[in-house]
């Protein structure tokens, strides 16, 4: 990557962010959700753009055979330190591998899997279209594409919740921010993933919030705890409800949309 912008960023997301309850949260939604729709272990899983593999490690410890491909080396190296955290066996089912996500089909060989990921990464860049079109590429017939963004329709609700109001009422009619990392991120909409997964022959099956209670009491000023276990858990499990639920799903600032490919 010429210009690793991760490189600054990969401590504070990796280490600080997924430390926070609300990383708890998304981390135990998302692998719940994903859960629902995998194939059984020991399904090959490619995670594209994935980090320091929060997403994707959980899945090598249930079994399966993980692929996380991430142009950043800073975020490939926060990955490789996090890799003790697994056990023997399990670590010889993660490859990582350096290339972009826009790079992915030909940085595999064109190998097919069994699910593709993409959490946390459309949004970070101006035009989604090429990027979904190597999700689906690299995804093997009846395999799972899972997409995680910001949600265009909640855009007001951080900027409420942190009373500032002249930008809540831009917010409406915009699809960027500066987002909690300091990168200037962009929102899409479920609707508009799921049109540009269909042109490339996903069918989209299901769309889920991520986290919504742990969000909006953060951004109003409430500490929350990591070290409660029991607190974190009980939020886990509320969160995982509403994020499955209208209307709670549809104000959560993100939205994780699964589908599955019908055609090449
Ligand atoms: C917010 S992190 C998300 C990491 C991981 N998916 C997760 O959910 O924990 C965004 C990641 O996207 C990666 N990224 C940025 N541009 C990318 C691109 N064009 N293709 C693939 N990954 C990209 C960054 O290097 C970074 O690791």
């Amino acid at each position: 990557m010429d210009d690793d912008i991760w490189a600054d960023l990969a401590d504070r997301f990796a280490d600080e962010a997924y430390a926070s309850v609300k990383g708890h949260v998304r981390t135990y939604v998302m692998h719940h959700q994903l859960l629902d729709h995998l194939p059984p272990a020991p399904a090959s899983v490619l995670d594209v753009g994935g980090g320091a593999g929060h997403q994707s490690f959980p899945l090598a410890r249930a079994g399966y055979e993980v692929t996380l491909l991430d142009p950043s080396p800073a975020m490939l190296n926060k990955a490789r330190q996090r890799l003790p955290q697994l056990s023997d066996e399990a670590r010889q089912r993660v490859t990582l591998l350096e290339a972009t996500g826009e790079n992915a089909a030909e940085a595999v060989h064109n190998r097919r899997f069994g699910a593709v990921l993409c959490h946390g990464v459309l949004g970070y860049l101006e035009d989604p279209h090429p990027l979904i079109d190597q999700l689906c590429r690299c995804a093997a017939p009846g395999g799972l594409v899972s997409i995680m963004t910001g949600n265009a329709h909640a855009s007001a609700v951080r900027p409420a919740l942190e009373r500032r109001w002249d930008d809540a009422l831009a917010a409406f009619d915009t699809r960027h921010e500066i987002g909690e990392l300091g990168v200037r991120g962009r929102a899409d909409t479920v609707e508009e993933v799921g049109d540009l997964l269909r042109a490339h022959g996903v069918e989209p099956i299901r769309w889920y919030g991520v986290w919504l209670f742990v969000d909006w009491l953060e951004f109003s000023g409430a500490e929350l705890d990591p070290n409660d276990t029991q607190q974190v858990s009980a939020t886990a499990a509320v969160e995982l409800e509403a994020a499955q639920r209208d209307p709670y799903r549809q104000l959560s600032r993100a939205f994780h949309l699964v589908g599955r490919k019908i055609r090449d």
